[in-house]
């Protein structure tokens, strides 16, 4: 590899323009952005692209079913994914689109080039096709029966029962999920991109440093059991870029949704007079990062590092994968309401929080991150409430109504400062490694020493004894330049509160050796709280309103096949979720003369749940006592807000009686 210079091309995942974003998408975002803020801070030239993957198959169906075209339905989720980014401050130089003139031009070049190179084989396919919508089917547009282990309802490609993979036409009575009717087989004729030739020259690439150890190995196991060509063609109807020389064959989506990096890179550099070949020659000393999620790896590093060398670019200096993020350790399922939307989370909580909760726990490698509602307010509390942002709030105020805003003229500590900044070191090198855990495990490290220093001499005490002017200002000058050295470190988690807290200092960070020279005999202005603690209600109101939104949408259960059938399966009844719960808040319903709002604490995490108890109960005499609920019964809008579940009651005429469990029971506790 050429030696680099500062240059630095970053890109992030392309993504789908088929649906709202959610948290888990933002983990990628989040990373690729601090380490773009990260780059600059330390003085290196960086642009950092995105844009929507705009083709495909599921954006081409989802605009039939909304009777629009599919550049209308892109151009919607694109400025609806915009809106998120910006409001999570996640800040791309670019953010295009895949289908534009740019990316035709070089999808078509490249194309071009390899077919001109031998790289590019033609032959003859069977496939999926659905006969009334006259249209091939990509496999995961077929269910049926898996032909290995029987299960119903798998996927035309792999059955998530057994594992078994397959050919959507081997599943036993396949059907196709957009007419209902049985796909038949077809012949077509499809371009097939030869990987095999590149066999040695991709373990020569993926051995040279450019991908994490954890993800080498698969790549070079996939490699060493031989690569097979790839299939690059769709047929029509496909919204995609038309193959050259075909009159109805489109690129499939995932050719020209890398190709979208270049693309967007190209539309930046025309409107800024940068040189686009600079950075895509093959001798290019510039560097070029992709952040991906793990599941589109094979992608990125076997299929595209192929492409462009075939077509005579550059290869990417690294590839940076990421692990998915899971919600109380299960997959985000929206269906469930399992899932956080980038939108959700905005409604309701800080952008910045979640930042720092991903910084604190993201590091090199594709092992899974969890979101967890306690964990993530104990930390984001612990963390930037308790530890950094009061280090200032701590010293702020004495300095700007004792010393008229004016730091003293010289540290206090200069050994203990020296300290903050000769971790600085330690600190960049983290960041360049996304080693973020480590960097926060760092500043917070830190921040507990400062913390001390300031527990240690007290402002509030000695401004109260006679004679400790100068020392008071001593002390907060030397806590204001540790907050200060801090703020820089924490810069690329944080730039509104950076921005923030520059404004307060009367001094911008505006470089990583910031920290080299402490404030000193300067003037800071008035000091406003810089961050408020994280409140667990209002990660509970977040979730509701995705549990609400799940069970708003969701499609009508399946009546029972026979009503007159009463008895039902051991299964059947275990799919009531019953709880003991503790009941924490009993309410009066303003409005409402039978119920009660319960606050339910299920061991962990709390419902509100209304209930129709109000004739039998005083809600006072409700605090406390245990009772059993059901857990999973789909959230459901009332006027005075949403019911989360029903307590178990026997009634009579003359009166409601709640259930309760024996003593010893514990809150959480399933009841079988
Ligand atoms: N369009 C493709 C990428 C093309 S890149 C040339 C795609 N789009 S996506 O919308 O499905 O995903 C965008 C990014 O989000 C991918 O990097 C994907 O791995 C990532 N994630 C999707 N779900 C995720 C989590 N639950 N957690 C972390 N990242 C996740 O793939
Ligand atoms: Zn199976």
């Amino acid at each position: 590899m050429p030696k680099l210079d500062h240059n630095i091309l970053i890109s992030t995942a392309l993504p789908y323009a088929n649906g709202p974003l959610h948290i888990g998408h933002m983990v990628g975002y989040v990373q690729s952005d601090i380490w773009t803020r990260y780059q600059r801070l330390v003085g290196n030239n960086c642009v950092s692209v995105c844009a929507s993957d705009a083709h495909g198959t599921p954006i081409m169906l989802r605009a039939a079913e909304e009777g629009i075209d599919p550049e209308q339905l892109v151009s919607r989720i694109r400025d609806s994914h915009i809106r998120d980014f910006e409001d999570f401050y996640v800040d791309f130089d670019e953010f295009y689109t895949t289908h534009s003139p740019e990316n035709r031009e070089l999808v078509e070049g490249i194309f071009n080039k390899l077919d001109a190179a031998g790289h590019i084989d033609r032959r003859i396919i069977t496939q999926a096709y659905d006969a009334e919508k006259e249209m091939f089917l990509p496999d995961r547009y077929v269910t049926g029966t898996c032909p290995n282990c029987k299960s119903p309802d798998q996927y035309g490609d792999n059955c998530d029962k057994c594992s078994a993979t397959y050919d959507p036409l081997d599943l036993i009575d396949p059907v196709s999920k957009v007419s209902g009717s049985p796909p038949v087989a077809k012949e077509s004729e499809h371009l097939f991109f030869k990987l095999s030739g590149f066999n040695d020259e991709l373990r020569q690439w993926l051995t040279t440093d450019n991908i994490d150890e954890a993800v080498l190995n698969k790549l070079l196991e996939w490699v060493d059991a031989g690569l097979k060509d790839w299939d690059i063609s769709r047929d029509a109807p496909y919204f995609g870029f038309k193959i050259p020389g075909t009159d109805d064959k489109y690129f499939y989506v995932w050719v020209d949704a890398p190709v979208g990096y270049m693309a967007s890179f190209k539309h930046y550099c025309d409107k800024n007079g940068v040189s686009f070949d600079d950075y895509w020659n093959i001798d290019s000393k510039h560097a070029v990062y992709h952040f991906i999620g793990k599941d589109i790896i094979n992608f990125h590093c076997l299929f595209w590092p192929a492409v462009l060398s075939g077509a005579g670019y550059r290869m990417p200096t690294q590839v940076f994968a990421h692990g998915h993020l899971t919600l109380n350790k299960a997959k985000m399922s929206k269906s469930k309401g399992e899932l956080i939307g980038a939108r959700t989370y905005l409604n309701h909580l800080d952008p910045e929080a979640l930042r720092y909760y991903f910084f604190s726990k993201l590091r090199p490698g594709i092992d899974d991150l969890d979101f967890n509602g306690d964990d993530f307010v104990a930390r984001v509390n612990a963390d930037l409430v308790n530890k950094f942002v009061n280090i200032a709030s701590r010293c702020a105020g004495f300095i700007s109504r004792n010393f008229e805003g004016e730091l003293a003229s010289t540290l206090h500590d200069e050994d203990l400062y020296q300290k903050f900044v000769d971790a600085g070191s330690d600190i960049d090198l983290y960041y360049r490694d996304r080693q973020y855990s480590s960097a926060a495990r760092s500043i917070m490290e830190l921040a507990d020493l400062a913390n001390q220093y300031v527990d240690h001499h007290k402002p509030w005490k000695l401004v109260k004894e006679e004679g400790q002017e100068a020392k008071v200002q001593a002390v907060c000058t030397q806590g204001l330049n540790m907050f200060r050295a801090l703020l820089v470190y924490l810069t690329p988690v944080l730039p509104a509160l950076s921005a923030q807290a520059g404004e307060f200092l009367n001094a911008p960070v505006t470089s990583w050796d910031d920290v080299e020279t402490p404030l000193l005999k300067h003037k800071v202005n008035t000091f406003k709280p810089l961050k408020s603690r994280v409140d667990g209600k209002h990660v509970e109101a977040m979730m509701a309103e995705e549990r609400a939104a799940a069970a708003a949408t969701a499609e009508p259960k399946q009546v029972a096949k026979d009503a007159d059938d009463s008895t039902i399966s051991i299964d059947d009844f275990k799919k009531v979720d019953l709880r003991v719960v503790r009941i924490t808040d009993a309410q009066v319903v303003e409005g409402a003369d039978k119920l009660v709002q319960l606050t339910l604490d299920l061991g962990g995490s709390t419902r509100n749940v209304f209930a129709g108890i109000k004739r039998s109960y005083d809600p006072d005499q409700l605090i406390g006592r245990l009772t059993v609920m059901v857990a999973n019964l789909a959230p459901r809008k009332m006027r005075f807000g949403i019911s989360e579940g029903m307590v178990l009651a026997a009634s009579n005429d003359s009166g409601v009686y709640i259930l309760s469990p024996d003593s010893g029971a514990e809150p959480g506790q399933r009841v079988t």
